[in-house]
């Protein structure tokens, strides 16, 4: 089961009785956790206003294709961006054949086919509009395409008859939109992160740190639990909740870290060390809070143990992801990493004065022995399931070659 959590919804509305479902539907949406945006097509506007989606969702509506200040703002390529998902609740009979037809002569079905997201339409129509071949074969050509069908229900109709054609109602597709994410990509398996800074201490009040705040190595960690894994995290000190589904061990320093990670290990099959783990501490914390008496202080510091280097150096050793936090040079700075360490990926950022750290935005350059691939800035919820969707190809891939030796074996 998905989460709508952080998760950003674009909702369609097309015009159909059942639109009046529609501010209900964005209610329930956004009380499951989703930010939501409303695209109303024209005719959807004679069934609802605006102004009332507008209110429910605390977003303008969208409406137009050709519109100036929306394009100046967010325009149909950035809502086709901004989108998790694209739900089309209710979809009519001549939505579905427009979207079977790749038209984009709206904004609704422009947005459908600019989106990398997955699209759904709850279909809600006539019984014998939805049993007409017409539409049956509209519904083929659209499933091709990977769009998903949610209902319609049964029962009876606005217009008085009985039969298939009620749009779901709004508590089933909050479900269904939320199942949209559970990809099931890493089922069964078992996935170790770190994630924020670690914190060592100088004293009992004071200590050397980063500006990491977690965002990232939560956002991959509950990728990875939507993915269908058991999730074990080990967090430095931030100021995030515990993300649902997903075990949270709370440490402090790099070397609390990294015993912890080698008390889990054995049992994960990939591991993601997105911590900003400290390279060096003071050599001695002091136990008393330490007094200005002198002009200069000096504080001796010596290396922390390498947590990437040490669970990649076991044998069997899990899948290995590490972070590579660079000012210049990305791709040549993680490569050194990856083969140094001798890691399966890493996974490269730019950090900067509002770059990488603490922002709610990120861009990642995932480097391989293989080659590079590039994950432009998004958000960061976006950009860990897009990381995750890399990695399980690579472990699946891997997984399916040592059976291949084995069996040759
Ligand atoms: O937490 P946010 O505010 O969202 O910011 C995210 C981030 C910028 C911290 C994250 O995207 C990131 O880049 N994390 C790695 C930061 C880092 O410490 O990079 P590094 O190049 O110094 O370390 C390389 C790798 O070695 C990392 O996987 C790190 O976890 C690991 N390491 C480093 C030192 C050490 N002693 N042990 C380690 O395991």
């Amino acid at each position: 089961m998905g989460s709508l959590v952080n998760k950003r919804i674009l909702l369609g509305v097309t015009g159909g009785i059942a639109a009046y479902k529609s501010a209900d539907l964005v209610r329930r949406l956004r009380d499951a956790g989703a930010e939501v945006r409303v695209v109303m097509t024209a005719s959807a506007t004679e069934f609802i206003t605006p102004l009332t989606l507008q209110a429910v969702s605390g977003h303008p509506v969208y409406r137009h294709l050709l519109d100036t200040d929306a394009e100046a703002g967010m325009g149909h390529i950035e809502l086709a961006r901004w989108a998790d998902a694209v739900l089309v609740a209710p979809a009519s009979a001549n939505f579905l054949a427009r979207l079977a037809q790749g038209r984009a002569d709206d904004l609704l079905s422009t947005v459908c086919l600019a989106t990398e997201a997955p699209v759904a339409v709850a279909p809600a129509m006539n019984q014998q509009m939805w049993n007409n071949p017409a539409t049956q074969s509209n519904l083929t050509a659209i499933r091709k395409n990977a769009v998903r069908i949610f209902g319609p229900a049964e029962g009876s109709q606005a217009c008085g008859e009985v039969g298939p054609g009620r749009m779901l109602e709004p508590v089933e597709l909050v479900t269904l939109t939320s199942e949209l994410f559970a990809t099931g990509e890493l089922d069964g398996l078992t996935v170790l992160v770190t994630a924020g800074p670690t914190w060592e201490a100088i004293d009992p009040v004071r200590g050397l740190t980063n500006r990491s705040s977690g965002k990232m190595g939560y956002a991959v960690a509950e990728a990875a639990a939507e993915a269908g894994a058991k999730v074990i995290l080990i967090s430095g000190p931030t100021a995030l909740a515990d993300p649902a589904r997903v075990r949270t061990i709370r440490v402090t320093s790099a070397q609390e870290m990294h015993d912890t990670v080698h008390q889990h290990v054995a049992e994960a099959n990939i591991f993601i060390g997105v911590a900003a783990v400290a390279d060096y501490r003071p050599a001695r914390a002091a136990e008393r809070k330490l007094k200005k008496t002198e002009t200069k202080l000096t504080l001796e510091l010596e290396r922390t143990p390498d947590i990437l280097a040490s669970v990649a150096a076991l044998r069997p050793a899990p899948f290995t992801v590490g972070f590579a936090a660079e000012t210049e040079n990305l791709e040549q700075h993680a490569r050194t990493k990856l083969e140094n360490k001798k890691l399966d990926l890493v996974a490269a950022n730019r950090v900067g004065a509002d770059l990488g750290f603490a922002a709610d935005e990120n861009s990642l350059l995932l480097v391989e022995h293989e080659g590079v691939t590039e994950l432009p800035v998004q958000p960061k919820a976006k950009l860990a399931r897009a990381l995750i969707r890399h990695v399980a190809a690579r472990v699946r891939a891997k997984n399916a070659a040592s059976v291949h030796v084995l069996r040759r074996s």
